[in-house]
This record gives structure tokens, sequence and C-alpha cells, in this order.
């Protein structure tokens, strides 16, 4: 897999000496979705850009069958290892968003926590694209990206329109999109689009309090 400055930037983030441990627990919402869907009815789920993995724990111990892609191989070596010793079955693939090769309708729930905005924005109507492939129909995706209100926008060199080098993440260096709700539902045209909500609050970024505004997004392929 070619590997994107992106990419790279997350690798050494993983493979790191910083603090991982928050993102090592699930986030509420996440396990607030997978509590109300049956493993019965949607088996199959994948976790797009699953990092350490918290999230494919979860859908796995909730009794899921998961599969978990990454373009991090450290952040893959760690979800194996922690499934191992959990005992769970989670199988992975180190590989891009768009590059996991699942043949269409593989999944009922695809899960990208915090991921497809990572890049520009036709890789961000790409990989919904893709999703839309991935999915049964009726298959569910939820997903989280920042919206313009987020305390980023705005702060790093503008790449291209509301597309930020950003200095000042957890992973200095990074691109991100910024959308909005018109952007959202243009890109998800596709979908039932079951709900749109921003969660907004203050966290310390390095220290420094700020703004977090993040769209939750929940669509249904049609
Ligand atoms: C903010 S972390 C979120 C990780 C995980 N979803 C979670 O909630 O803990 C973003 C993750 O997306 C991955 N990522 C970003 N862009 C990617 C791409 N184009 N292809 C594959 N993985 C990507 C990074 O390697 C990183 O692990």
């Amino acid at each position: 897999m070619e590997k994107t400055k992106n990419n790279r930037i997350w690798e050494a983030y993983w493979s790191g000496d910083d603090d991982h441990s928050w993102w090592k627990r699930p986030a509420p919402d996440v396990l607030e979705f997978i509590s109300t869907q049956s493993p019965e009815e949607r088996p199959n789920a994948l976790d797009l850009g699953s990092g350490l993995g918290r999230h494919a724990i979860a859908f796995a111990q909730a009794g899921f069958s998961v599969n978990a892609t990454d373009a991090s191989e450290s952040a893959i070596s760690h979800l194996r290892k922690w499934a191992e010793d959990l005992s769970l079955e989670i199988p992975t693939r180190v590989c891009d968003v768009l590059g996991d090769s699942f043949p269409n309708g593989s999944f009922d729930i695809v899960l990208s926590y915090n991921v497809i905005y990572h890049g520009s924005r036709n890789l961000f109507a790409a990989a919904i694209n893709h999703v839309h492939a991935l999915l049964r129909k009726g298959g569910l995706f939820y997903f989280t990206c920042p919206t313009r209100e987020d305390g980023k926008y705005g702060f790093g060199e503008e790449v291209a329109l509301h597309t930020y080098l950003c200095e000042k993440s957890v992973t200095p260096g990074d691109i991100h999109y910024f959308a909005d709700k018109m952007d959202l539902e243009n890109f998800l045209s596709a979908f039932r689009q079951l709900s749109i909500e921003k969660d907004e609050g203050y966290w310390s970024n390095r220290g420094v309090q700020q703004l977090y505004s993040n769209w939750r997004v929940l669509a249904e392929k049609a």
C-alpha cells in the first residue's frame, strides 16, 4: 500500500510514546449505538479506520462478527494482540480506507469514527461512496467528522477550501476536511439519512482548552 503523508503521521503517532489510553476506551455514543443493534439482525460489522481497535473490540464483545481495517500497521498490530488476549476473533487488514478489497455488500454495519475526513474533500466523498458499496441493503453507516465550528477549523495552512493542515492536533501536520450539513446531505444522497447531529464540548488539546464540534451521522443504505 502506498502511504500518504497522513498515513505516515498516524503510524508515527501509534508507534510513538504518547499516552494512548484515551483511544482504548470506546466512545459512549458508539456503545449506545451498539446497544441499539442486534447481532442477529445485523451480524457483520466493519470498523473502518479502527485505530487501536476500541470499537472493534466493543462490537465483538456484543456478539457481532467484526472486521477492522486501518492504514497503520502499529495500530492494527495492537488490535490483533488485544483481541487475542480477550480470545476474540477479529480479522484485520492494513489498508487504505478505499483499499480493503471486501466484496460489495459484505457488511450490515460500517463504523468509521473520526477517520474519513483525514484528507481531501474528494477522499471524504469517495469514502462515503465506498461504504455504500460495502453495505448490504438496509445496512447502517455510522460516522463522525468535524464541523466548521470545530476549534481546529481555520487554523493552519488552508490547502484547499475548508481543508486545513492542522499543526495543533494530536497528530500535527495531518490534513482535515471540515464538512457542513449541506455537504453531508449531498454526499449521503444515496442513503436514507437517519440522523445528522452535532456533538460539542471542550477538550484539552495538549493542555489548552479547545472547542470540539463534530457531526455524528447515521445513515441507512436504501
Ligand atoms: C482519529 S483516529 C480514530 C481511530 C479509531 N476509529 C478510534 O475511534 O479509536 C484516525 C484513524 O484513521 C486512520 N486513517 C486515517 N486516514 C486513513 C486512510 N486514508 N486509510 C486508512 N486509515 C486511515 C489512522 O491511521 C487512525 O488510526
